[in-house]
C-alpha cells in the first residue's frame, strides 16, 4: 500500500462510510465556522472536504485553523456523511465526493506554501503572470484537464498507428536545414569549427529516407521547431503527428487520419464525428470561402459578379475585369449596421490583404449608402441584387482584381464581419474538411522564382508530371498534397512525394536550385532515390492545434505545459538569454549586436 495514502480526493463515496482513510493534497480552501475548520483537500483527481472538529480534539482543529491555501498536507480519518436534516442537506452536488466528508483525527503538514501570485480560482488576464508562475498556473482543474486531453490524443494515437502496422521511430534533433518555409534554428558546432545543425522544421527528409530504407509505415510524435512569427496557433517549437507510408494512394491517407480523427474525439472527450470527410479542391476552397483552411460553420460565401460588371460606369471595376481579374463580393446579411469603425478595420484588413480599397454598400430602409452607388446603373443594381439576393439591412463588400487576390481579400474580410456579427458564437460544430489539388507552385515577385508551396518533395498530379519533366512550370501545376481543416484551422497537411531521381532534380531546377546547390544541400536524398525509392507519401497534423481544438482552448498556449509567449520567450526560466564567453569561445561564436538592438532584448 501507498505509505502517504489510500484513495485519492476524488474517490470517495457513501460506500466508503465508516472506513479510515489518508488523503494527501494541496489545500483548496479554508473555511472556519466557529472553530470548525473545513478544508477542501486537492489532488489532481479531484477534491474532498475535510473537517477539524474542535470537540474531537482542539489542538488539531487549531493547527488546522493556521494552514494556508496551497499548504501541502496528509491527513487520517473517518469517512463521515455529510449531515442532512430537513433543515439542512450539506451534501454537494457539484463534487463526485459530495456525499461525504471525512472527519479528521491526524494532520500532517508536508510542505507549507508562501502566498501565491496569484489566486488559482480566478480567471487571470495577464497571460505573461501565468507563463512566469507555470508550475502554479497548471495547479487549475482547467489547465489540468488540458493537459490529460493532451495525453489521451498521444495515446490513442500511438495505439491506433499500432494497430495499423505504423512503427514509431525517432529522428534526429541536430540535423540539417529542410525547407519548409520557416527559418532554421541554427546550432553551432564545437567539433566542426564554423559548422551549424539545425534544428528539423520537420522530420521530412528523414521519414523519406526511412521509406527508402524499408520501414513502409512510419510514425513520430515528433518535436519541431520554426523560427517564424508567433499567433494564436504557433509556436517556436511545436509537436506533430508525424506520419509517413509507402505503397500508398492518397485514400489510404484520408481513410486513416478519419478513422485517427474519430477515435481521438471519441477517447477523449467522447464526441462521435461522422466520417469519411467532404473534400474540396483549393481552387472551390478560395472560390467561394477565399481561404485555403475554409470556415464553412457560417454562409457569406464569395459571389463572383465580374459579368455583371464587365462594361460598369465604375472604371474600378469594369478595368479590374478588363486586366483578366474578377469583382467579387460578398453579402454580410443583416449587418447594414455596421460602425464606421467597424467598416475603418474591414478596409484596413483588406489593404493589408492588398487591396486598393473596401467599396461596400449599406442597404438600409432609406435606400443604398454607398461611396459607389452613383456610378451603378439600374440593370447593374438590379443583377447585383438578384446575385447577392440583397435583402433591407444588408452589407454588401466587394473587392476587384486578380482572381486569388480578391479571393484572399474578402476571405479576410468575410471572417472579420463573422466576427462582429457574432456568428459563431456559441457553436459547437466540428465541420472536418480534406482541401485536396493544391497549386504546386507559386510566384515570389520580389526574387523573381517560383517557390514550392508544399515543399519541394511533393509530386505533381499525374497529369501534370510531364510538364514539370520538360520544365513548363507554371503556377497552374496541381500538386498530389492536401490538407486537414477543422472549423477554419488547418490541422495537417501532407502529400505524395516524389520518389524518383530525374523528377526530384526537374523539381530542383523549377525552384532555381541548381545541381550544384542541389547536390550540396539535398545530395543525401537525391542518392537514396537512385537506389530503389519505393513510391510514398504521409501527412503531418499539428498536435497543439488538434489539442487546443478537442480542449476548446483559445490557444496552443493552453494545450502546451510549457510554452513560449507571443515573443518567444520562456517566462519561467527567462529563456533566451545570454550565455558566458567560454562557452562561445568553445563553439567559435562572436556576438555582435547591430547598435540599435544593444540595448533592449528583444524577446523580453
Ligand atoms: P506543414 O508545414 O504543413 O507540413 O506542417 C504540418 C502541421 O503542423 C502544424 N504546424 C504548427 N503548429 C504549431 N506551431 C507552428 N509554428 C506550426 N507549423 C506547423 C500545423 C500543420 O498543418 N513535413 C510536412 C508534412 C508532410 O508533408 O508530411 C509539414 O511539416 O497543424
Ligand atoms: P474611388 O472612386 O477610387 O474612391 O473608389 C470608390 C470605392 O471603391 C472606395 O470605397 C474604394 O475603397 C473602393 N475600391 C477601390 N478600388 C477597389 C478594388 N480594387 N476593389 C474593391 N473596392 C475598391
Amino acid at each position: 500500500m501507498n505509505r502517504y495514502r489510500t484513495h485519492t480526493c476524488n474517490e470517495l463515496r457513501p460506500a466508503d462510510i465508516g472506513g479510515n482513510v489518508s488523503l494527501v493534497g494541496w489545500v483548496d480552501t479554508l473555511r472556519d465556522h466557529g472553530g470548525v475548520v473545513f478544508v477542501d483537500l486537492r489532488d489532481r483527481e479531484g477534491i474532498t472536504q475535510v473537517v477539524f472538529h474542535p470537540e474531537n480534539n482542539a489542538e488539531l482543529a487549531s493547527r488546522a485553523e493556521g494552514l494556508r491555501s496551497e499548504d501541502v498536507i496528509r491527513i487520517t480519518g473517518s469517512v463521515v456523511g455529510r449531515l442532512k436534516t430537513e433543515e439542512i442537506d450539506a451534501a454537494n452536488p457539484d463534487l463526485a465526493t459530495g456525499e461525504i466528508e471525512v472527519e479528521a483525527d491526524s494532520l500532517e503538514i508536508l510542505n507549507k506554501a508562501d502566498v501565491l501570485p496569484f489566486q488559482l480560482d480566478r480567471n487571470i488576464s495577464n497571460e505573461d503572470i501565468r507563463l512566469k508562475y507555470r508550475f502554479l498556473d497548471l495547479r487549475r482543474p482547467s489547465m489540468a484537464r488540458n493537459l490529460r486531453i493532451r495525453h489521451r490524443i498521444a495515446k490513442t494515437t500511438r495505439d491506433f498507428l499500432d494497430e495499423k502496422g505504423f512503427l514509431e521511430i525517432e529522428t534526429p534533433i541536430l540535423s540539417k536545414s529542410t525547407p519548409e518555409g520557416a527559418r532554421d534554428f541554427l546550432v553551432p558546432s564545437r567539433l566542426a569549427p564554423g559548422k551549424f545543425y539545425a534544428l528539423p522544421q520537420a522530420p521530412q527528409q528523414y521519414k523519406q529516407l526511412l521509406m527508402v530504407g524499408g520501414v513502409e509505415r512510419y510514425f513520430q510524435i515528433a518535436r519541431c521547431f520554426r523560427d517564424e512569427d508567433l499567433r494564436a496557433d504557433r509556436q517556436p517549437e511545436f509537436t506533430q503527428v508525424d506520419i509517413e507510408a509507402s505503397f500508398i494512394t492518397p485514400e489510404d491517407i484520408y481513410s486513416w487520419i478519419e478513422h485517427l480523427l474519430q477515435r481521438i474525439y471519441k477517447e477523449s472527450i467522447g464526441r462521435d464525428i461522422p466520417i469519411p470527410f467532404p473534400r474540396m479542391t483549393w481552387k472551390e476552397a478560395m472560390d467561394q470561402y477565399g481561404s485555403d483552411k475554409p470556415e464553412r460553420r457560417f454562409g457569406m460565401k464569395l459571389t463572383d459578379l465580374s459579368s455583371i460588371f464587365a462594361e460598369s460606369a465604375f472604371k474600378v471595376f469594369a478595368n479590374a475585369v478588363a486586366r483578366g481579374g474578377v469583382v467579387k463580393a460578398i453579402n454580410a446579411k443583416g449587418f447594414a449596421n455596421a460602425s464606421v469603425g467597424q467598416i475603418d478595420s474591414l478596409t484596413k484588413t483588406a489593404v493589408e490583404a492588398g487591396a486598393k480599397g473596401l467599396a461596400y454598400i449599406k442597404v438600409r430602409e432609406d435606400g443604398w449608402k454607398s461611396p459607389i452607388t452613383k456610378f451603378l446603373g439600374e440593370t447593374e443594381i438590379r443583377l447585383l441584387t438578384e446575385a447577392l439576393q440583397i435583402e433591407t439591412g444588408d452589407l454588401i463588400l466587394f473587392a476587384a482584381g486578380p482572381w486569388e487576390q480578391s479571393c484572399e481579400i474578402l476571405g479576410r474580410v468575410r471572417l472579420e464581419c463573422a466576427g462582429y456579427q457574432e456568428l459563431l458564437q456559441g457553436s459547437t460544430e466540428l465541420d472536418f474538411l480534406w482541401v485536396t489539388r493544391f497549386p504546386l507552385f507559386g510566384w515570389d515577385e520580389e526574387e523573381r522564382r517560383f517557390t514550392a508551396i508544399h515543399h519541394p518533395f511533393t509530386r505533381p498530379v499525374p497529369e501534370d508530371e510531364e510538364k514539370l519533366l520538360k520544365g513548363e512550370i507554371s503556377t497552374e501545376l496541381c500538386a498530389e498534397a492536401y490538407d486537414v481543416v477543422l472549423n477554419g484551422t488547418e490541422l495537417g497537411g501532407g502529400s505524395i512525394r516524389i520518389h524518383e531521381r530525374e523528377l526530384q532534380a526537374a523539381m530542383f531546377r523549377a525552384l532555381g536550385i541548381s545541381d550544384e546547390q542541389a547536390q550540396a544541400q539535398f545530395g543525401h536524398i537525391l542518392g537514396a532515390f537512385s537506389f530503389g525509392a519505393p513510391p510514398h507519401g504521409g501527412l503531418a497534423l499539428g498536435l497543439d492545434r488538434l489539442a487546443m481544438l478537442v480542449c476548446g482552448a483559445e490557444s496552443i498556449r493552453e494545450v502546451i505545459a510549457f510554452p513560449k509567449n507571443n515573443r518567444g520567450a520562456d517566462l519561467m526560466s527567462d529563456s533566451p538569454a545570454g550565455v558566458d564567453s567560454a562557452q562561445l569561445r568553445d563553439i567559435h561564436i562572436q556576438v555582435r549586436l547591430p547598435e540599435k538592438l544593444k540595448t533592449k532584448n528583444p524577446a523580453s
